[in-house]
């Protein structure tokens, strides 16, 4: 069977890192998704750095208008990111009867309700595992291993930039700049970084996860949010004097009135396992009836780490056009004729 073809609109770090992972495990992805997964087409307006990640292979335009106009292209993965042309090139691919695949979770967050309706009204997929907690499979989590759970909150650490800043204030006794300027260039945050410090990042991540697991509308407009930027030394360095950490957390509760939904700085004592995620690694704590307490732990953004979460959805995806039945349901793959033979 012919490779699933994917158009990519936008070639940053994650772009770059989804075209590594594709190549260097493409048979492991081969034989998990049934088929090959091509990425056919970049649009990106630097042409020259998109040519050089993108190798001769694939069509590199500045037009992504082109890429969903091509109808050999079965995906589109929009990696642009913002509310403005991400969401007319989201819904101009949905129409044309494209997949989506996207990391844009301020998109989701605040458009996502028009997005789902359109994408479901022309029978194609939006898959979004790349917008929240980046490698962590936080989406998949909460849709497939615990769909046998009520789930009565969620609890997480689920921005790495903060969660840096918060870090070295505490372990290096640096200030808040210092540590933001370090987290800006090692690519955490956000190319405006007020959506990280001020917690609307991670509110748009918390108001995702909401939706999934309470089976809501998207509504970020209902987050209670509030960032790190109000937080001085002298209260980390209190907070730890009394077995404490700070950590900004997404928080989404079941209550009787409704669903709880907010982001703010929170005292968590000091032993406790997610007061110990440092760094910009990320956490998500679930506690559902039948399972308990559950915890997913692991880089939040990155561009292997994120592209990671972009494969897994194209996979996905190119599982449902497989013509192997098999395929359709993973675990129902595990074929012991199909099995490596490699050594243990
Ligand atoms: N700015 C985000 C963070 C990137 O710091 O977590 C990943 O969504």
């Amino acid at each position: 069977m012919k490779a699933i073809k994917v158009g990519l609109l936008g070639i940053g770090t994650v772009g770059s890192g989804t075209f590594q992972v594709l190549r260097r495990n493409q048979e492991e992805i081969r034989g998990r998704a049934g088929r090959g997964i091509e990425i056919a087409m970049v649009a990106d307006l630097d042409l020259a750095r998109a040519k050089s990640i993108a190798g001769d292979a694939c069509e590199v335009v500045d037009d992504a208008r082109k890429v969903i106009a091509n109808p050999e292209i079965d995906i589109v993965v929009e990696l642009i990111g913002g509310y403005g042309v991400a969401k007319t090139l989201v819904l101009e691919a949905i129409a044309a009867g494209k997949h989506v695949v996207t990391a844009n979770k301020a998109l989701l967050a605040v458009h996502g309700t028009e997005i789902f309706a359109a994408a479901h009204a022309k029978g194609v997929i939006v898959a979004f595992e790349a917008a929240v907690a980046g490698g962590i499979p936080i989406i998949k989590a909460l849709r497939e291993g615990l769909t046998a759970n009520r789930i009565e909150w969620i609890a997480g650490i689920i921005n790495g930039t903060t969660n840096f800043i918060l870090s070295e204030m505490r372990s290096k006794g640096l200030d808040f700049g210092v540590v933001l300027k370090e987290a800006q260039r090692l690519g955490y945050a956000e190319a405006d970084p007020t959506f990280d410090i001020e917690g609307v990042d991670a509110a748009h991540k918390a108001t995702i996860m909401s939706a999934i697991a309470f089976g809501i509308p998207v509504q970020f407009d209902k987050a209670h949010v509030e960032g790190i930027t109000k937080l001085q030394a002298a209260d980390i360095k209190y907070a730890e004097q009394l077995g404490y950490r700070i950590k900004l957390l997404g928080i989404a509760r079941r209550r009787e009135a409704g669903i709880e939904l907010r982001v703010h700085p929170t005292l968590i004592p000091a032993q406790r396992l997610i007061a110990n995620v440092e760094g910009a690694m990320n956490a998500v704590l679930v506690q559902a009836d039948a399972v308990g307490t559950t915890l997913y732990y692991g880089k939040g953004a990155g561009s292997e780490p994120t592209a990671s979460a972009v494969v897994a959805d194209l996979v996905d995806i190119t599982r449902l056009h497989t013509a192997d039945p098999e395929h359709r349901v993973p675990h129902l793959a595990f074929r012991p004729d199909a099995m490596s033979d490699t050594p243990i």
